[in-house]
């Protein structure tokens, strides 16, 4: 298994680009089954949660083409897809396929919403608590879906189509509204989804089914109000900019001092997250294109914060933020509110010498004057990469274990810190 060798101590400057945003490509690729034709997709990430999709996709009968590269297009412009989902053989998604990503879950919404069933086994995905699907299948529910769950997997069937309807979600789910809404869009009727998620990759998702023929209204609001048409038809979309890699490399480079440009990326996707950083004593300039971040000299500030739902702090980067604070002057309270069990990272950092004391959904982290490299396990995506910032900076070599883990959501990770003086290496085998 590869592992990833960092030397710490080099501080950041340079450009970095930023990648499509998986978030939201996988949404993407999925709505691909509502339509027979074609849906062309650019700046998606070359990701391993891309391949796994594909693989899910064409067990379906799903073709895809991933477009070669145009004269001028470096690897750095992400990569093109063409889905065409005209002759779909099968409804089922295995247990096999779909435990290694929890996305692919969402596949259950639009092969209902277009060909009446779907049996998709329950999710897997990263170890971050519970994750149940209940609040997804009880959008399906209302929307007239008859759901059951049978050994490991939901099978749902409508067999004279789904009906428009009133979703009322408990919490912010960002799978629930991706699955409300797909679902909406060939369902007879309008649909009304209240206390949707507003996270830029549900916009973006509606974006993209409107250019392919969907009526939606408020997406990107709490209040989403979907009219259903007969078909939808083929488009061409390009995925937004990735918000978590964004905030991952600026808290990189706060951590480690320098100056950066963060390219091809959008600072309003995470103004929150971007803002707290401002208020740790790093300087956020939006450019034209994208964001620098500067931090030379001065020290870093605790700053107490708290995931929420979009336009909150986000849980995906939770973990970075706790990375940065254990450099910080002064005590971070870091509290969780969308995941019961997203600390895993925090007995890994401690390796590294960092001071944090778990209570409940908090952790307290106090800041040390320096941390000393170690081995480390990745454990998941988010968490992994927090290693990855605090290893910049500890004094000797800190190696990183299953980095498997990050090859499903970083793009290029080392190259990219490489690029930017970073001594940071992939060690095969
Ligand atoms: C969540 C994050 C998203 C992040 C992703 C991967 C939020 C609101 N969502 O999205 O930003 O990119 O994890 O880390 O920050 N829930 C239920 N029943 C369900 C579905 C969800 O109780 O059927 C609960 C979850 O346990 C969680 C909350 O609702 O506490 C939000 O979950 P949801 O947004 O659906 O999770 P993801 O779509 O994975």
């Amino acid at each position: 298994m590869d592992r990833i060798r960092i030397r710490g101590g080099a501080p950041l400057h340079g450009s970095i680009p930023i990648s499509g945003a998986k978030n939201a490509a996988l949404p993407l690729m999925i709505a691909s089954l509502l339509t027979d034709e074609t849906l062309e997709l650019g700046n998606v990430p070359r990701l391993a949660d891309i391949s796994s999709l594909l693989r899910i996709m064409s067990n379906f009968g799903v073709d895809h083409t991933i477009a070669g590269r145009r004269p001028g297009q470096t690897t750095e412009t992400g990569q093109t897809i063409r889905l065409t989902s005209r002759a779909v053989i099968d409804t089922c998604a295995p247990y096999e396929l779909v435990s290694t990503m929890r996305a692919s879950f969402w596949v259950i919404a639009p092969l209902l919403a277009r060909f009446g069933h779907a049996k998709v086994s329950m999710p897997g995905g990263c170890a971050i608590g519970t994750r149940p699907v209940d609040l997804l299948i009880m959008a399906l529910a209302r929307l007239g879906a008859t759901i059951e769950i049978d050994g490991g997997y939901v099978i749902g069937t409508a067999p004279k189509g789904l009906k428009g309807a009133e979703i009322d979600f408990p919490k912010v789910t960002v799978g629930g509204t991706h699955v409300a809404l797909m679902a909406a869009t060939l369902a007879d009727g309008v649909t009304v989804i209240r206390n949707a998620a507003r996270e830029p990759e549900v916009a973006d998702l509606a974006a993209c089914l409107v250019k392919m023929g969907a009526k939606i209204e408020g997406a990107g609001t709490s209040e989403i109000v979907v009219t259903g048409v007969s078909r939808l038809g083929g488009a061409s979309h390009d995925v937004l900019p990735d918000r978590i890699e964004t905030g991952t490399y600026a808290m990189a480079v706060a951590m480690t001092g320098g100056d950066v440009v963060l390219e091809n990326t959008r600072p309003e996707l995470l103004q929150f997250a971007l803002d707290v950083l401002q208020q740790s004593g790093t300087e956020v300039t939006p450019t034209f294109g994208g964001v620098r971040i500067r931090r030379n000299g001065n020290g870093i500030q605790s700053v107490d914060v708290t995931t929420d739902p979009f336009p909150g702090f986000p849980t995906d980067l939770q973990a970075q933020f706790m990375a940065l604070m254990t450099r910080a002057n002064g005590t971070s309270r870091i509290r969780e509110t969308i995941f019961e069990n997203r600390f895993m990272h925090v007995q890994e950092l401690a390796r590294l010498g960092a001071q944090i004391r778990l209570d409940g959904d908090s952790a307290y982290v106090e800041g040390v004057a320096g941390l000393k490299g170690a081995p480390v396990m990745a454990t998941d995506l988010r968490a992994s990469v927090s290693l990855v910032i605090a290893g910049l900076v500890a004094d000797g070599e800190t190696t990183i274990n299953r980095v498997y883990h990050l090859d499903r959501g970083f793009e290029a990770l080392e190259a990219k810190l490489a690029r930017c003086g970073a001594e940071i290496e992939r060690l095969r085998g």
